[in-house]
């Protein structure tokens, strides 16, 4: 049965920007091929201006809870709710700016169908653009940016329609690691402004600990999450410093154990 994403509305908790409850996943992908069980139960909430991590292997099933509460998959059971009015903004691994269109233009057409009033579409494009630093490169089309800048053009565009949660699928996985650092101090700096709530996707420990209010540990076959982990390290957050590292590797110990739970 597939259960439409819906605005939770009364059932909700005041601060509760989403509550996933008990939701499932099978791909049928073709006529007799055999199903692939993809998420079994997994329920979890955010509330509202909270940094919530979702961490787990590659094929465990993160960018599927991703892609259903971005409403690009229908085909689940469970329940997927947001807070009443809750908006979101959706940023993918890949960049996905439209090419023929410049990196101003990308930012307006994404203001076109969000609920931003029509006279703010130009002053907020542009605003978010300088604040990722791309003020420069407003009209240059995406295949003249790095793939760094063109990052940041996505995270800008996802900032720039105000949405209340943001949905991050492994943003910066494809970069190298000092612009991902750059990337992940920015976001945070960003976050710190707005005070949005953010669901992010990472298979990497470290930028899971780095940024995240709270941990959700999920393993493979089908996805489940086993294990919660709040990070309690005080902010702004060094992202050099030894207890960092230090809770990084707990958390990689975590992620194993959950990965093979026989094991331990
Ligand atoms: N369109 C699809 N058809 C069939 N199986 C899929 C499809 N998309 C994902 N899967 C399978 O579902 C599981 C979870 O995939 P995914 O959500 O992409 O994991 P993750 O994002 O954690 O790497 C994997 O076993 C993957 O092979
Ligand atoms: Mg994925």
């Amino acid at each position: 049965m597939a259960v439409p994403l819906a605005p939770g509305g009364a059932g909700l908790a005041v601060d509760t920007v989403l509550s996933v409850r008990r939701l499932g996943k099978t791909y049928r992908s073709r006529a007799g091929a055999r199903p692939v069980p993809a998420l079994d139960g997994v329920s979890f909430s955010v509330a509202g201006g909270e940094f919530v991590c979702l961490l787990g292997p590659s094929g465990c099933g993160k960018s599927t809870v991703l892609n259903i509460l971005a409403g690009l998959d229908r085909a689940f059971t469970g329940e997927a709710g947001l807070g009443p009015g809750v908006r979101i903004g959706v940023v993918f691994q890949s960049p996905r700016l439209l090419p023929w269109l410049t990196v101003r233009q990308n930012l307006l057409f994404a203001l076109e169908t969000s609920a931003v009033p029509r006279a703010e579409w130009e002053v907020r494009a542009d605003d978010w653009l300088q604040r990722v630093g791309l003020g420069p490169f407003a009209h240059v089309h995406p295949h003249e940016l790095s793939g760094g800048m063109q990052h940041r053009a996505a995270v800008a565009r996802a900032f720039a329609v105000d949405p209340d949660l943001l949905l991050m699928d492994e943003p910066f996985t494809g970069l190298d690691e000092f612009t991902a650092r750059a990337m992940r101090r920015e976001l945070l700096q960003l976050w710190r402004e707005t005070r949005r709530s953010v669901l992010f996707v990472t298979h990497n420990c470290f930028e899971a600990c780095y940024l995240a209010d709270r941990i959700l540990v999920m393993s493979a076959g089908p996805g489940r999450i086993r294990d919660e982990i709040v990070v309690d390290l005080p902010r702004p957050r060094d992202d050099e410093s030894p207890e960092l590292f230090e809770r990084s590797v707990a958390v990689t110990r975590t992620v194993l154990a959950a990965a093979s739970p026989r094991a331990v």
